[in-house]
Protein backbone atom coordinates (compact mmCIF):
# COMPACT_ATOMS: atom_id res chain seq x y z
CA UNK A 1 0.00 0.00 0.00
CA UNK A 2 1.47 3.10 -1.10
CA UNK A 3 2.28 5.76 1.62
CA UNK A 4 1.59 9.75 0.18
CA UNK A 5 2.92 12.77 1.57
CA UNK A 6 0.49 15.28 3.07
CA UNK A 7 -0.94 18.31 0.25
CA UNK A 8 0.26 21.40 1.61
CA UNK A 9 -2.81 22.38 2.65
CA UNK A 10 -2.96 19.60 5.28
CA UNK A 11 0.65 19.95 6.38
CA UNK A 12 -0.57 23.24 7.02
CA UNK A 13 -2.52 21.98 10.27
CA UNK A 14 0.60 20.59 11.65
CA UNK A 15 -1.15 17.54 12.68
CA UNK A 16 0.55 13.97 12.54
CA UNK A 17 -2.05 11.98 10.59
CA UNK A 18 -2.62 8.41 10.70
CA UNK A 19 -2.35 7.11 6.43
CA UNK A 20 -2.87 3.90 5.43
CA UNK A 21 -1.69 2.47 8.98
CA UNK A 22 1.41 4.11 9.42
CA UNK A 23 2.48 7.08 10.71
CA UNK A 24 2.38 10.01 8.14
CA UNK A 25 5.76 12.84 8.26
CA UNK A 26 4.73 15.34 10.73
CA UNK A 27 4.15 18.79 9.33
CA UNK A 28 7.49 19.98 9.74
CA UNK A 29 9.30 17.35 7.87
CA UNK A 30 7.09 17.48 4.75
CA UNK A 31 8.75 21.09 3.52
CA UNK A 32 7.88 21.20 -0.76
CA UNK A 33 5.19 18.90 -0.16
CA UNK A 34 3.52 20.20 -3.16
CA UNK A 35 6.09 20.24 -5.42
CA UNK A 36 6.97 16.62 -4.49
CA UNK A 37 3.29 15.23 -3.93
CA UNK A 38 2.11 12.85 -6.17
CA UNK A 39 0.11 14.05 -8.34
CA UNK A 40 -3.67 15.34 -7.88
CA UNK A 41 -6.24 13.00 -9.07
CA UNK A 42 -7.63 14.87 -11.53
CA UNK A 43 -3.70 14.65 -13.38
CA UNK A 44 -4.30 11.36 -13.81
CA UNK A 45 -8.03 11.28 -14.35
CA UNK A 46 -7.39 13.25 -17.45
CA UNK A 47 -4.71 11.28 -18.33
CA UNK A 48 -6.89 8.23 -18.71
CA UNK A 49 -9.63 9.89 -20.24
CA UNK A 50 -12.25 9.89 -17.10
CA UNK A 51 -13.69 12.64 -15.41
CA UNK A 52 -12.96 12.39 -11.62
CA UNK A 53 -15.23 14.64 -9.73
CA UNK A 54 -16.82 15.07 -6.08
CA UNK A 55 -20.12 16.71 -4.75
CA UNK A 56 -19.79 20.02 -3.34
CA UNK A 57 -20.72 21.33 0.04
CA UNK A 58 -21.42 24.98 -0.67
CA UNK A 59 -21.19 25.96 3.22
CA UNK A 60 -17.69 23.74 3.60
CA UNK A 61 -16.63 26.17 0.31
CA UNK A 62 -17.43 29.21 1.86
CA UNK A 63 -15.84 28.61 5.22
CA UNK A 64 -13.23 26.11 4.60
CA UNK A 65 -9.96 26.74 3.28
CA UNK A 66 -8.27 23.39 3.06
CA UNK A 67 -11.77 21.96 1.36
CA UNK A 68 -11.50 24.61 -1.07
CA UNK A 69 -7.95 24.07 -2.13
CA UNK A 70 -8.71 20.21 -2.12
CA UNK A 71 -11.48 20.53 -4.22
CA UNK A 72 -9.72 22.52 -7.00
CA UNK A 73 -6.79 20.46 -6.59
CA UNK A 74 -8.02 17.36 -6.74
CA UNK A 75 -11.00 16.70 -9.31
CA UNK A 76 -11.96 17.92 -12.58
CA UNK A 77 -15.86 17.66 -12.26
CA UNK A 78 -18.43 18.95 -9.43
CA UNK A 79 -21.92 18.37 -8.01
CA UNK A 80 -23.67 20.42 -6.19
CA UNK A 81 -24.88 18.43 -3.52
CA UNK A 82 -27.97 20.03 -2.28
CA UNK A 83 -27.73 23.52 -4.23
CA UNK A 84 -29.13 22.82 -8.05
CA UNK A 85 -32.09 20.70 -5.80
CA UNK A 86 -35.60 22.68 -6.23
CA UNK A 87 -35.66 23.67 -2.93
CA UNK A 88 -32.59 25.74 -2.87
CA UNK A 89 -33.22 27.57 -5.78
CA UNK A 90 -37.32 28.41 -5.29
CA UNK A 91 -37.74 28.37 -1.77
CA UNK A 92 -41.10 30.25 -2.36
CA UNK A 93 -42.89 30.36 -5.34
CA UNK A 94 -41.53 32.54 -8.25
CA UNK A 95 -39.06 33.55 -5.89
CA UNK A 96 -35.33 32.17 -7.25
CA UNK A 97 -32.06 31.58 -5.29
CA UNK A 98 -29.34 31.12 -7.69
CA UNK A 99 -26.63 32.65 -5.45
CA UNK A 100 -25.18 29.22 -4.18
CA UNK A 101 -25.49 26.79 -7.83
CA UNK A 102 -24.15 30.27 -8.89
CA UNK A 103 -21.16 30.50 -7.30
CA UNK A 104 -20.62 26.47 -7.72
CA UNK A 105 -20.80 27.58 -11.55
CA UNK A 106 -17.78 30.04 -11.23
CA UNK A 107 -15.99 28.28 -9.48
CA UNK A 108 -15.64 25.21 -11.63
CA UNK A 109 -14.95 27.59 -13.98
CA UNK A 110 -12.24 29.16 -12.68
CA UNK A 111 -10.79 25.93 -11.95
CA UNK A 112 -10.95 24.31 -15.45
CA UNK A 113 -14.27 21.74 -13.65
CA UNK A 114 -17.33 20.45 -15.64
CA UNK A 115 -20.26 20.36 -13.49
CA UNK A 116 -22.77 17.69 -13.07
CA UNK A 117 -26.27 19.20 -12.23
CA UNK A 118 -28.25 17.71 -9.68
CA UNK A 119 -31.21 17.24 -9.70
CA UNK A 120 -34.17 18.28 -11.69
CA UNK A 121 -37.22 15.80 -10.98
CA UNK A 122 -36.91 14.37 -7.52
CA UNK A 123 -39.64 13.21 -4.74
CA UNK A 124 -37.06 14.80 -1.95
CA UNK A 125 -35.84 18.26 -0.88
CA UNK A 126 -39.07 19.71 -2.92
CA UNK A 127 -39.87 23.09 -1.63
CA UNK A 128 -43.11 23.05 0.74
CA UNK A 129 -44.77 25.44 -1.16
CA UNK A 130 -45.35 22.57 -3.76
CA UNK A 131 -45.62 19.44 -1.69
CA UNK A 132 -48.25 21.93 0.31
CA UNK A 133 -50.34 22.98 -2.73
CA UNK A 134 -50.61 19.31 -4.07
CA UNK A 135 -51.23 18.19 -0.61
CA UNK A 136 -54.33 20.63 -0.09
CA UNK A 137 -55.47 20.27 -3.53
CA UNK A 138 -54.77 23.86 -4.82
CA UNK A 139 -52.57 22.70 -7.10
CA UNK A 140 -54.03 20.27 -9.21
CA UNK A 141 -52.28 17.49 -12.36
CA UNK A 142 -52.57 20.40 -15.02
CA UNK A 143 -51.20 23.11 -13.17
CA UNK A 144 -48.70 20.83 -11.38
CA UNK A 145 -47.72 19.93 -14.83
CA UNK A 146 -47.02 23.08 -15.79
CA UNK A 147 -45.05 24.07 -12.59
CA UNK A 148 -42.88 20.91 -13.51
CA UNK A 149 -42.09 21.91 -17.06
CA UNK A 150 -41.24 25.58 -16.09
CA UNK A 151 -38.41 24.40 -13.46
CA UNK A 152 -36.96 22.25 -15.50
CA UNK A 153 -37.14 25.09 -18.55
CA UNK A 154 -35.97 27.73 -15.78
CA UNK A 155 -33.15 25.99 -14.23
CA UNK A 156 -31.59 24.21 -17.61
CA UNK A 157 -31.68 27.16 -19.29
CA UNK A 158 -29.79 29.48 -16.72
CA UNK A 159 -26.62 27.30 -16.56
CA UNK A 160 -27.35 26.58 -20.86
CA UNK A 161 -23.72 25.24 -21.87
CA UNK A 162 -21.98 25.35 -18.65
CA UNK A 163 -23.45 21.92 -17.19
CA UNK A 164 -22.49 18.84 -18.88
CA UNK A 165 -24.54 16.37 -17.54
CA UNK A 166 -27.77 16.66 -15.71
CA UNK A 167 -29.56 14.20 -13.78
CA UNK A 168 -32.92 14.95 -15.10
CA UNK A 169 -34.88 12.30 -12.87
CA UNK A 170 -33.46 11.00 -9.57
CA UNK A 171 -34.82 7.69 -8.00
CA UNK A 172 -37.90 6.92 -9.68
CA UNK A 173 -37.79 3.26 -8.95
CA UNK A 174 -38.56 1.26 -6.07
CA UNK A 175 -36.21 -1.98 -5.25
CA UNK A 176 -38.46 -4.36 -6.95
CA UNK A 177 -38.35 -1.94 -9.87
CA UNK A 178 -41.83 -0.55 -9.98
CA UNK A 179 -41.91 3.77 -10.33
CA UNK A 180 -41.74 4.92 -7.20
CA UNK A 181 -45.00 6.51 -5.66
CA UNK A 182 -43.89 9.64 -5.86
CA UNK A 183 -46.35 12.97 -6.20
CA UNK A 184 -44.58 13.08 -9.54
CA UNK A 185 -46.50 9.73 -10.67
CA UNK A 186 -49.11 10.21 -8.78
CA UNK A 187 -49.96 13.86 -9.92
CA UNK A 188 -48.77 12.91 -13.87
CA UNK A 189 -48.49 9.30 -14.55
CA UNK A 190 -45.55 7.63 -15.87
CA UNK A 191 -45.35 10.11 -19.16
CA UNK A 192 -43.58 13.17 -16.43
CA UNK A 193 -40.16 11.50 -17.32
CA UNK A 194 -39.91 11.43 -20.81
CA UNK A 195 -41.94 14.59 -20.51
CA UNK A 196 -38.84 15.60 -18.29
CA UNK A 197 -36.25 14.86 -20.56
CA UNK A 198 -37.98 16.76 -23.44
CA UNK A 199 -37.66 19.87 -21.51
CA UNK A 200 -34.57 19.47 -20.25
CA UNK A 201 -33.06 19.21 -24.07
CA UNK A 202 -35.19 22.09 -25.48
CA UNK A 203 -33.62 23.99 -22.75
CA UNK A 204 -30.02 22.83 -23.24
CA UNK A 205 -29.85 20.37 -26.72
CA UNK A 206 -25.92 20.06 -25.55
CA UNK A 207 -26.57 19.00 -21.94
CA UNK A 208 -25.65 15.13 -21.79
CA UNK A 209 -29.19 14.09 -19.73
CA UNK A 210 -29.23 11.18 -17.28
CA UNK A 211 -31.16 8.77 -14.95
CA UNK A 212 -29.54 8.72 -12.01
CA UNK A 213 -30.53 6.01 -8.88
CA UNK A 214 -28.63 3.98 -6.00
CA UNK A 215 -28.66 0.31 -5.74
CA UNK A 216 -28.42 -0.32 -9.20
CA UNK A 217 -24.83 -0.74 -9.49
CA UNK A 218 -25.43 -4.28 -10.63
CA UNK A 219 -27.81 -6.36 -12.05
CA UNK A 220 -30.99 -6.53 -10.18
CA UNK A 221 -34.59 -5.66 -10.35
CA UNK A 222 -34.11 -2.06 -10.21
CA UNK A 223 -31.69 -2.10 -12.98
CA UNK A 224 -33.43 -3.80 -15.24
CA UNK A 225 -36.32 -1.42 -14.58
CA UNK A 226 -33.91 0.91 -15.95
CA UNK A 227 -32.87 -0.98 -18.71
CA UNK A 228 -36.48 -1.08 -19.85
CA UNK A 229 -37.03 1.85 -19.37
CA UNK A 230 -34.20 3.76 -21.27
CA UNK A 231 -34.87 1.11 -23.73
CA UNK A 232 -37.92 2.38 -24.51
CA UNK A 233 -37.65 5.95 -24.27
CA UNK A 234 -35.08 5.69 -26.81
CA UNK A 235 -37.22 3.64 -29.43
CA UNK A 236 -39.60 6.56 -28.75
CA UNK A 237 -36.80 9.52 -29.34
CA UNK A 238 -37.32 10.93 -26.17
CA UNK A 239 -34.16 12.44 -25.39
CA UNK A 240 -32.38 10.30 -22.84
CA UNK A 241 -28.23 9.84 -22.99
CA UNK A 242 -26.92 8.28 -19.66
CA UNK A 243 -27.51 6.33 -17.01
CA UNK A 244 -26.10 6.87 -13.12
CA UNK A 245 -25.14 4.87 -10.74
CA UNK A 246 -24.84 6.49 -7.24
CA UNK A 247 -22.41 4.56 -5.99
CA UNK A 248 -23.38 4.72 -2.27
CA UNK A 249 -22.01 1.36 -1.38
CA UNK A 250 -21.54 -0.28 2.73
CA UNK A 251 -18.99 -2.66 3.20
CA UNK A 252 -21.40 -4.63 5.89
CA UNK A 253 -23.22 -5.41 2.65
CA UNK A 254 -20.97 -6.86 0.41
CA UNK A 255 -19.87 -5.94 -3.11
CA UNK A 256 -23.03 -6.01 -5.45
CA UNK A 257 -22.47 -8.69 -8.32
CA UNK A 258 -22.40 -7.86 -12.50
CA UNK A 259 -21.43 -4.16 -12.33
CA UNK A 260 -19.21 -4.60 -15.78
CA UNK A 261 -22.24 -6.61 -17.10
CA UNK A 262 -24.50 -4.00 -15.83
CA UNK A 263 -22.63 -0.94 -17.44
CA UNK A 264 -22.13 -2.91 -20.76
CA UNK A 265 -25.88 -3.38 -21.50
CA UNK A 266 -26.53 0.44 -21.11
CA UNK A 267 -23.49 0.82 -23.02
CA UNK A 268 -25.23 -1.76 -25.87
CA UNK A 269 -28.27 0.86 -26.19
CA UNK A 270 -26.02 3.50 -26.60
CA UNK A 271 -25.99 5.67 -23.24
CA UNK A 272 -23.20 6.86 -21.65
CA UNK A 273 -22.82 6.05 -17.86
CA UNK A 274 -21.32 7.42 -14.63
CA UNK A 275 -20.70 7.05 -11.36
CA UNK A 276 -22.34 9.75 -9.91
CA UNK A 277 -22.29 10.04 -5.75
CA UNK A 278 -20.05 7.14 -4.43
CA UNK A 279 -18.91 6.54 -0.96
CA UNK A 280 -18.63 3.16 0.87
CA UNK A 281 -20.12 3.34 4.24
CA UNK A 282 -18.82 1.21 7.81
CA UNK A 283 -20.26 0.44 11.08
CA UNK A 284 -18.17 2.92 13.23
CA UNK A 285 -15.17 2.77 15.05
CA UNK A 286 -13.29 2.18 11.63
CA UNK A 287 -10.15 -0.39 11.71
CA UNK A 288 -7.14 -1.41 9.24
CA UNK A 289 -9.31 -4.20 7.91
CA UNK A 290 -12.71 -2.22 6.90
CA UNK A 291 -10.72 0.61 5.34
CA UNK A 292 -8.64 -2.03 3.62
CA UNK A 293 -12.50 -3.51 2.23
CA UNK A 294 -13.53 0.10 1.79
CA UNK A 295 -10.46 0.56 -0.56
CA UNK A 296 -11.21 -2.88 -2.55
CA UNK A 297 -14.88 -1.28 -3.16
CA UNK A 298 -13.91 1.75 -4.17
CA UNK A 299 -11.28 0.38 -6.76
CA UNK A 300 -13.77 -2.01 -7.76
CA UNK A 301 -16.38 0.62 -9.12
CA UNK A 302 -13.67 2.73 -11.11
CA UNK A 303 -12.06 -0.37 -12.37
CA UNK A 304 -15.84 -1.35 -13.97
CA UNK A 305 -16.17 2.68 -14.73
CA UNK A 306 -12.80 2.67 -16.63
CA UNK A 307 -13.50 -0.86 -18.69
CA UNK A 308 -16.31 0.61 -20.19
CA UNK A 309 -15.99 3.52 -23.18
CA UNK A 310 -19.67 4.75 -22.30
CA UNK A 311 -18.41 5.29 -18.44
CA UNK A 312 -17.00 9.09 -18.75
CA UNK A 313 -17.00 10.10 -15.08
CA UNK A 314 -16.71 8.79 -11.45
CA UNK A 315 -17.65 10.79 -8.73
CA UNK A 316 -17.55 10.91 -5.18
CA UNK A 317 -20.63 12.41 -2.76
CA UNK A 318 -17.83 14.25 -0.96
CA UNK A 319 -14.36 13.24 -0.14
CA UNK A 320 -13.61 13.98 3.34
CA UNK A 321 -15.52 11.94 6.76
CA UNK A 322 -15.65 15.93 7.90
CA UNK A 323 -18.49 17.00 5.55
CA UNK A 324 -20.06 13.36 4.77
CA UNK A 325 -23.83 12.73 4.64
CA UNK A 326 -23.67 9.18 5.98
CA UNK A 327 -23.15 10.02 9.58
CA UNK A 328 -26.07 12.04 9.85
CA UNK A 329 -28.50 9.27 8.46
CA UNK A 330 -27.05 5.90 9.54
CA UNK A 331 -26.52 6.28 13.20
CA UNK A 332 -23.35 4.55 13.90
CA UNK A 333 -22.02 4.27 10.38
CA UNK A 334 -19.62 6.54 8.83
CA UNK A 335 -15.95 6.53 7.13
CA UNK A 336 -17.48 6.50 3.77
CA UNK A 337 -15.02 8.90 1.93
CA UNK A 338 -11.68 9.04 0.55
CA UNK A 339 -10.04 11.48 3.02
CA UNK A 340 -10.55 11.04 6.93
CA UNK A 341 -11.76 14.43 8.93
CA UNK A 342 -8.73 16.71 9.01
CA UNK A 343 -8.17 15.16 5.24
CA UNK A 344 -6.19 12.75 5.90
CA UNK A 345 -5.56 10.31 2.42
CA UNK A 346 -7.11 7.22 3.42
CA UNK A 347 -6.15 3.60 1.94
CA UNK A 348 -9.22 4.22 -0.50
CA UNK A 349 -7.20 7.43 -2.04
CA UNK A 350 -4.68 5.33 -2.74
CA UNK A 351 -6.61 2.47 -4.60
CA UNK A 352 -8.63 4.97 -6.41
CA UNK A 353 -5.33 7.09 -7.09
CA UNK A 354 -3.56 3.65 -8.41
CA UNK A 355 -6.40 2.80 -10.55
CA UNK A 356 -6.86 6.15 -12.39
CA UNK A 357 -2.53 6.20 -12.86
CA UNK A 358 -3.22 2.25 -14.19
CA UNK A 359 -5.78 4.45 -16.81
CA UNK A 360 -8.22 1.99 -18.98
O1 LIG B 1 -29.83 23.90 4.77
C1 LIG B 1 -30.53 23.44 5.92
C2 LIG B 1 -30.24 24.29 7.09
O2 LIG B 1 -30.73 25.58 6.85
C3 LIG B 1 -30.89 23.69 8.35
O3 LIG B 1 -30.57 24.44 9.47
C4 LIG B 1 -30.43 22.26 8.54
C5 LIG B 1 -31.10 21.59 9.73
O4 LIG B 1 -31.33 20.22 9.52
O5 LIG B 1 -30.74 21.52 7.39
C6 LIG B 1 -30.11 22.02 6.22
O6 LIG B 1 -30.51 21.24 5.13
C7 LIG B 1 -29.97 19.93 5.05
C8 LIG B 1 -29.25 19.80 3.72
O7 LIG B 1 -28.82 18.48 3.55
C9 LIG B 1 -28.05 20.74 3.61
O8 LIG B 1 -27.10 20.42 4.58
C10 LIG B 1 -31.11 18.92 5.14
O9 LIG B 1 -31.67 18.95 6.42
C11 LIG B 1 -30.61 17.54 4.83
O10 LIG B 1 -31.72 16.66 4.73
C12 LIG B 1 -29.87 17.56 3.51
O11 LIG B 1 -29.39 16.24 3.26
C13 LIG B 1 -28.99 15.99 1.95
C14 LIG B 1 -29.83 14.85 1.39
O12 LIG B 1 -29.39 14.54 0.08
C15 LIG B 1 -31.31 15.21 1.34
O13 LIG B 1 -32.06 14.11 1.11
C16 LIG B 1 -27.53 15.58 1.96
O14 LIG B 1 -26.73 16.69 2.34
C17 LIG B 1 -27.10 15.11 0.57
O15 LIG B 1 -25.84 14.54 0.64
C18 LIG B 1 -28.07 14.04 0.07
O16 LIG B 1 -27.70 13.67 -1.23
C19 LIG B 1 -28.44 12.61 -1.82
C20 LIG B 1 -28.52 12.88 -3.32
O17 LIG B 1 -29.05 14.17 -3.55
C21 LIG B 1 -29.34 11.83 -4.03
N1 LIG B 1 -28.83 10.50 -3.74
C22 LIG B 1 -28.66 10.18 -2.32
C23 LIG B 1 -27.80 11.24 -1.62
C24 LIG B 1 -27.55 10.89 -0.18
O18 LIG B 1 -28.74 10.87 0.55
Amino acid sequence: MNRFRLPAAVALLGTTLLVTGTVAQPASASVSATAHSPAPLRVLADRAGVRIGTAVDMTALAEDTTYRRTTAREFNSVTAENVMKWESVEPRRGVYDWKKADELVRFARAHGQVVRGHTLVWHSQLPSWLTAGVADGSIDAEELRGILRKHITTEVKRYKGRIQQWDVVNEVFEEDGSLRNSIWLQQLGPSYIADAFRWAHAADPKARLFLNDYNVEGVNAKSTAYYELAKRLRAEGVPVQGFGIQGHLAIQYGFPGQVAENLARFEALGMGTAFTEVDVRMILPADETKLATQASYFRRLLDACLGARSCTSFTVWGYSDKYSWVPGVFAGQGAATLMDEEFARKPAYGTVREGLAEGR
